[in-house]
């Protein structure tokens, strides 16, 4: 495809969310980016939270973390670019430990993933002695390597209830454990909150989950004031919060889900205004594709950490193969079981 075919077909999607002349420059960086991933035989992994001309220009596959997941356990090329965020990377690498992953930028980390640390988990262990500990995906490998599940925003209440124990560890999101909490009908403590007592057993814990004080720094910035205002506002709003909004959020919402559900209930519903409670870009994608349908979004709160992956260093991250992410093999081995357990479920 020449330069000027990549323009039209970013322009025929884009034309009323981002500018001419910005389109005209991406459209280059994107007609490059397409080329060398030809040449070098690399796929393009797409986070939902992309930057629009970057989302619809050069990815092979698009979509939430549990997909895109999915995708590279399947990955049939040499080299998978992953446009996301190093977490979602190491997770490609866990499960395609003989292909080379490239993320764009050293600098796309993410608050929940820095919340946790692998010792923060052991200890955990021996404080909750036999109590199984659910992992969401935001988190670094050598975290995924101490837990015995992983999770997604996608599925995170199947994998709990999937455990059948009375007791879990769901870290590090507070509020995704507190939404699981609510959605599966139990009870969840933080262990800062109570006393450093040794329990011999886990049966005579009075509390179900047991939780982390991670946060997302983008989905905790939501407030039910921000919902109120809004539906004041447009009283025939549909407003969806991810689920790393605080409980209070999601439940002044009409719905609830991860990046790919709530793009899903988009396409399937016929309101004519959506507030998407979630990273701003995805607002713009889910307008480039709904072009009857107004999405209002909040847009003082962009992920800093996905901001950090643009054209530009796509084409850097080609050219010169970087930034290189691996994984040491001994942590691999065993966060790879944590995934493909979770993977198992859907
Ligand atoms: P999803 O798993 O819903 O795509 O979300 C990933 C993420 O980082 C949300 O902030
Ligand atoms: Fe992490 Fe939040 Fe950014 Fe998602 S939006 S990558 S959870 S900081």
């Amino acid at each position: 495809m020449s330069v000027e075919k990549t323009y039209q077909k970013m322009k025929a999607k884009l034309s009323r969310i981002v500018p001419d002349f910005e389109l005209r420059y991406k459209a280059e960086l994107a007609y490059e980016i397409n080329r060398l991933k030809k040449e070098k035989n690399a796929v393009i992994l797409g986070h939902n939270y992309m930057e629009p001309a970057l989302f619809h220009s050069i990815p092979d596959y698009t979509g939430d973390s549990l997909e895109l997941s999915r995708r590279a356990a399947k990955a049939d090329k040499d080299i998978i670019v992953f446009c996301g965020v190093r977490f979602m990377a190491e997770t490609a690498k866990i499960l395609s430990p003989q292909k080379t992953v490239l993320l764009p930028s050293e600098k796309a980390g993410c608050s929940l993933a820095e919340s946790i640390t692998a010792k923060d988990v052991r200890n955990l262990r021996k404080r909750f002695p036999g109590v199984p500990v659910v992992t969401y995906v935001n988190t670094y490998a050598d975290v995924k390597a101490e837990s015995d599940i992983c999770c997604t925003s996608s599925n995170a209440a199947a994998v709990v209830e999937s455990l059948g124990t009375d007791t879990i560890i769901f870290i590090p999101d507070e509020y995704m454990a507190k939404n699981v909490a609510n959605e599966t009908g139990k009870h969840v403590i933080f262990p800062t909150q109570i006393s450093m007592v040794r329990h011999e057993s886990t049966t005579d814990l009075d509390y179900e989950i047991i939780g982390w004080h991670g946060k997302c720094e983008v989905h905790e910035k939501f407030t039910v004031e921000d919902i109120l205002n809004v539906r004041k506002q447009f009283p025939d709003v549909v407003i969806l919060a991810h689920p790393e909004c605080s409980p209070e959020v999601v439940d002044a919402s009409d719905f609830s889900g991860g990046t790919s559900a709530m793009i899903k209930y988009v396409e399937q519903t016929s309101a004519y205004h959506y507030l998407l409670l979630t990273e701003c870009a995805m607002g713009d994608n889910v307008a480039a594709e709904n072009r009857d349908k107004e999405m209002l979004r909040l847009c003082s709160v962009r992920c800093p950490h996905m901001n950090e992956i643009t054209l530009e260093d796509t084409v850097k991250a080609l050219r010169h193969n970087q930034y290189v992410i691996d994984v040491p093999e001994e942590i691999r081995v065993k966060a790879a079981q944590s995934v493909e357990r979770m993977i198992a479920i859907g």
